[in-house]
């Protein structure tokens, strides 16, 4: 792989050989046009090297590689043997966890045991999928004793996918895991502040066996790699992670090129509700969690905290000590839990966000300030004060920043749980079992949390309502959106119209 991957260092590995080309046909390439990009550590600014940039002639390339592959060899691979690849990729990313979670940690700037626990989930998740692969089936369908009808479930073909920067490997093996194991081939688009860990754990496919064309993996810019890939006629469908805005652009690509499948998990805006009678230590630890994991990028962050009136003034209290808690730092650190946001844009974005919080009149409790003055750092953030119509109430902030304001009933919480565009996430935190229940049946979200937060698995479905999204991730709901139902329908008898 010579001038294709370069020696660097963690703090946590020592060093390790880092791929910077083109994944495409189990082969590192360089992009045709020949350009690079530089990929910065977001805890102190610095360049931490350059990978190769696939333009939309390097997607054309990806993309006939796997179409190849698809209507060759990987047609005639059985369902078992796609398992065992998918748990064989499950094993070497357990083999692999500390490079992969520091690599993890150095690109994305979060907390190396926060890595850590993704490189499980990637693990868990391609096993589980390896155990989908060959309990894939149709029905036989009675219509009337003359004709014999069945369904089968058939791979869609080529999946262009698209991630994010905030879950680089965990996205990579939500999108792969479901595809792969319904027999489909995908050419993945990285995002372009965090190209580093997928390209490590390209290495593992090409190790797990996968034959060549079946996983091709490119860094490169959403408006031209990705672009190219959401609008290619030879893609049979495209899967979105991102904000909202692109998701429109994808489902416009989709629509005026061949009208590929598009499954879409967009932002949020998720409430957090705190009734009276909650653990209210419990709930605080969950509301903690629920808007500071990741830094806040996290699509189900629960940033809009509501709490019943009778405890609001104690609530904020503790609420407020237990943000100022959260260790804020260096990613490599061991107590740490908050590292740097991935990039200068999203810091900005974040701080305009906290400004215009102040000017619209929300209070600031804690936070709203940057953190030492190298690498993107900025505190745990809560606004009180504030009002529906705010923009720092409506809008995905996507960063440390929530708010919290009261509620009286229980059907003001419904009304103002649901007062949103989005429809990812909520939670409600209770000890009254019907009030679980009826809020949890009324919120207008894809998931909802009942004395938890962020309580994702594999096993569970996980997607939008509204603006959030179309379709499903994770869980058998995952295989829907990457299968086709064929109907064959046999005659049995004579012709009926002789
Ligand atoms: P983005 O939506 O631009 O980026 C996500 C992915 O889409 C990246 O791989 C990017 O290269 C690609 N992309 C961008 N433009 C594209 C286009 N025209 N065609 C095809 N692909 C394209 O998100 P960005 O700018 O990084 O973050 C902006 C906001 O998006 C965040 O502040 C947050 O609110 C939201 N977001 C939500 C995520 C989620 O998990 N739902 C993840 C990342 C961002
Ligand atoms: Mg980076």
């Amino acid at each position: 792989m010579s001038g294709l991957s370069i020696k660097l260092k963690t703090p946590h590995t020592g060093e390790y050989e880092q791929p910077t080309g083109l994944f495409i046909n189990n082969e590192w390439v360089k992009g045709v046009d020949g350009k690079t990009f530089e990929v910065i550590n977001p805890a102190d600014e610095s360049i931490i090297c350059s990978v190769h940039e696939a333009t939309e002639k390097d997607v054309d390339i990806a993309v006939s590689a796997a179409r190849k592959a698809f209507e060759g060899e990987w047609r005639k691979v059985t369902p078992e043997q796609r398992g065992k690849y998918l748990t064989k990729l499950a094993d070497l990313f357990e083999a692999n966890t500390d490079t992969l979670a520091a690599v993890e940690s150095l690109d994305n700037g979060k907390a190396l045991s926060m890595a850590k626990g993704d490189v499980a989930a990637c693990a868990g998740c391609l096993r589980y999928y390896g155990g989908w692969a060959d309990k894939i089936e149709g029905k036989v369908i009675e219509t009337s004793h003359d004709t014999f009808n069945y369904t089968k479930k058939e791979p869609i073909g080529v999946c262009g996918q698209i991630i994010p920067w905030n879950f680089p490997l965990l996205m990579w093996a939500w999108k792969i895991g479901p595809a792969i194991a319904a027999g489909n081939v995908v050419v993945i688009k990285t995002a372009e502040q965090t190209p580093l860990s997928a390209l490590v754990a390209a290495n593992l496919i090409k190790e797990a066996g996968f034959p060549p064309g079946v996983i091709n993996i490119i860094s490169g810019f959403g408006k031209i790699a990705g672009a190219a890939l959401s609008s290619h006629m030879d893609v049979d469908k495209i899967a979105f992670t991102g904000s909202t805005v692109v998701g429109r652009q994808i489902m416009k690509a989709a629509a005026g090129s061949n009208l590929k499948k598009v499954t879409l998990e967009l932002g949020g805006k998720s409430p957090n509700i705190v009734f009276a009678d909650a653990d209210i230590e419990n709930a605080i630890s969950w509301v903690n969690f629920g808007i500071y994991f990741n830094h806040g990028q996290c699509c189900c962050a629960g940033s809009r905290v509501y709490v019943q009136d009778t405890i609001y003034d104690e609530f904020i209290k503790k609420f407020k000590a237990r943000a100022e808690k959260n260790a804020v730092g260096d990613p490599f650190h061991n107590e740490t839990f908050q590292g740097p946001q991935v990039s200068q844009l999203q810091f900005d974005r974040i701080m305009s966000y906290i400004e215009e919080g102040k000017k619209s009149g929300a209070k600031i409790e804690t936070g709203g300030k940057r953190v030492g003055d190298k690498g993107y750092f900025i505190a745990p953030t809560i606004f009180s004060n504030v009002t529906e119509d705010m923009k720092i109430v409506q809008e995905e902030i996507f960063g440390p920043v929530c708010s919290v304001s009261k509620f009286k009933t229980k059907e003001e919480a419904i009304a103002i749980g649901n007062n949103t565009t989005y429809g990812l996430a909520a939670a409600v935190h209770t000890s009254n079992l019907n009030t679980a229940i009826e809020v949890s049946n009324a919120l207008r979200a894809g998931t909802v949390w009942v004395n938890t937060y962020n309580a994702l698995h594999w096993q569970l479905p996980f997607g939008g309502y509204k603006e959030s999204g179309i379709g499903r991730e994770l869980g058998e709901a995952a295989l829907d959106n990457y299968t086709h139902i064929k109907t064959v329908s046999i005659r049995l008898g004579d012709a009926l119209f002789g």
